[in-house]
């Protein structure tokens, strides 16, 4: 798409959260007391992503890495981050999932003001629930974002389930030019009107990933982020089960998921156990399905000569569940919010709809483009109840009472996939198009079909103003979003 080149880089190793390929056992611990103030360090920098004979890209980052510093904090701790503006340009870092206070949610003009170039902000908050979050820039995230300015954030348990290795994937797609440059296209038209700006390199914590070597018997603790700008990952372990421990870092009964694939629509995230039951020696894929007739393989796991145990562990998994306020549904107020703004509404026939943002080709995609370029101008493409945001002061398109319960019904208008967000608490789906879900699950976004309905319930226990949008980074930039009030 755009002036995106096939990728042409050649695979390797990656490298594993820290680096750390290690296969010791890696149960993480933390002092007791330990000290969680952190700085991040925002400037322009360069990064080895591809290696081998390609030179370095330039990217945005924190702390001179993509992705930008695992930070690990106990539930409960007090998290401080001091964050350096070194970049000639404002900013602010979200984080992402993380219940905090409203004046710490890093949203410009909403919550607090820009960090200007050379200034710096300190954040601090208490980490309420143990999970697995990230933190980002908030501010034109589609182009700052798709840069690098990324990095996860991870809350332990105090008692984290019983694994050899704690390991966290951070999920991206680059589109990079044929020197290994990111293509400087962000926000063009197609992306903004279409699925969203879709990369042509799949990183894992921005490596291009190749082999991950593992042991029989091993219990690996897979941390999922999807921190690209759009791109939808459906992951197979190929001759494993994973089970899904938490979804948004919320706790969620184990389950496998549905036909064996793990969708990660970004920015969520999925904790994995995989239990190593392939032989010593073996080679198993993990492959990316998700796209109609895109699937490509991921990463390989390969199985060293020497088992770490002869059988598996056999200690429980669920998580501990995390101090969230239940929805009392027989008290709840609906609301309904619908999704819209469909450029290509009416271009698609029934075949196409529930799968439009499959990379296209064709007539189709030409005629799509002339109507865009006519009918669209940069800005205010996308809608939240018929508004188009644009500028910083919103009214909020829901104001909640405190403490009461609530049940939005979602509605997707249009014939692409959405993302959709909320700041500042966790809220459970409960009905996928009037069909109840199984898990009831815990979740900060939720993804929704073209044309689909989703019921979420949440108590509006976190007072103040929050974002709510798309996280297709372009359709939030373009429209998507709205401020829920919680007075
Ligand atoms: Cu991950 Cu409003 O953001």
């Amino acid at each position: 798409m755009g002036t995106a080149v096939k990728s042409v880089i050649s695979r390797r190793t990656f490298v594993a959260g820290s680096g750390d390929l290690a296969l010791a056992a890696l149960t993480p611990s933390w002092p007791a007391g330990a000290a969680s103030r952190y700085t991040l360090v925002a400037a322009a920098g360069s990064a080895l992503l591809v290696g081998g004979e390609y030179p370095k890209t330039s990217v945005w980052s924190y702390n001179g890495t993509v992705p930008g510093p695992e930070h690990r904090v106990r539930q409960g701790e007090r998290l401080r981050v001091t964050v350096e503006n070194r970049l000639d340009d404002e900013t602010t870092v979200r984080w992402h999932g993380v219940c905090v206070p409203n004046a710490m949610d890093g949203v410009p003009h909403l919550t607090q003001k820009l960090i200007a170039p050379g200034e710096v902000f300190d954040y601090g908050f208490d980490c309420p629930d143990a999970g697995t979050f990230w933190y980002h820039r908030h501010q034109c995230s589609f182009e700052h974002v798709g840069r690098g300015f990324y990095g996860p954030l991870i809350f332990e348990e105090p008692e984290p389930v019983a694994v050899d290795r704690d390991v966290t994937w951070v999920l991206d797609d680059c589109r990079l030019l044929a020197d290994a440059s990111i293509s400087g296209d962000f926000g063009n038209m197609m992306d903004t009107g279409m699925a969203g700006r879709i990369g042509n390199t799949v990183t894992i914590n921005s490596r291009l990933p190749d082999t991950f070597p593992v042991r029989a018997g091993e219990r690996l603790r897979l941390r999922l982020i999807n921190a690209a700008n759009a791109r939808i990952f459906g992951l197979k372990f190929e001759g494993h089960q994973p089970q899904i421990i938490a979804l948004d870092g919320q706790p969620v009964e184990p389950h496998a998921a549905e036909g064996d694939r793990i969708v990660l629509g970004p920015p969520m995230r999925a904790d994995v156990i995989v239990e190593m039951t392939g032989a010593p020696g073996g080679r198993f894929r993990v492959i990316d399905s998700f796209y109609r007739d895109r699937e490509y393989r991921l990463a390989d796991f390969v199985y060293s000569d020497w088992p770490l145990r002869d059988d598996l562990r056999n200690t429980a998994i669920p998580l501990p569940d995390n101090p969230l306020a239940e929805p009392d549904l027989g008290t709840a107020e609906r609301h309904e919010v619908s999704f819209g703004g469909d450029m290509t509404g009416g271009m698609m026939g029934a075949g196409m709809r529930g799968g439009t943002d499959d990379m296209m080709n064709g007539g189709m995609m030409g005629e799509m483009m002339r109507r865009m370029m006519r009918g669209m101008s940069h800005e205010g493409v996308w809608t939240v109840n018929g508004v188009s945001a644009s500028g910083h002061v919103m009214e909020p398109t829901l104001t909640l009472v405190r403490g009461r319960t609530y049940l939005l019904a979602l509605h997707n208008d249009t014939a692409w996939r959405h993302r959709i967000h909320l700041h500042g608490q966790s809220f459970r789906v409960l009905s996928r198009n009037s069909r109840p879900t199984r898990h009831r699950e815990w979740q900060d976004t939720v993804l929704l079909a073209p044309d689909e309905r989703v019921e979420i319930a949440l108590v509006a226990d976190n007072p103040g103003d929050w974002m709510f949008h798309c996280h297709i980074l372009e359709h939030q930039a373009s429209g998507m979003m709205g401020v829920v009030r919680v007075a």
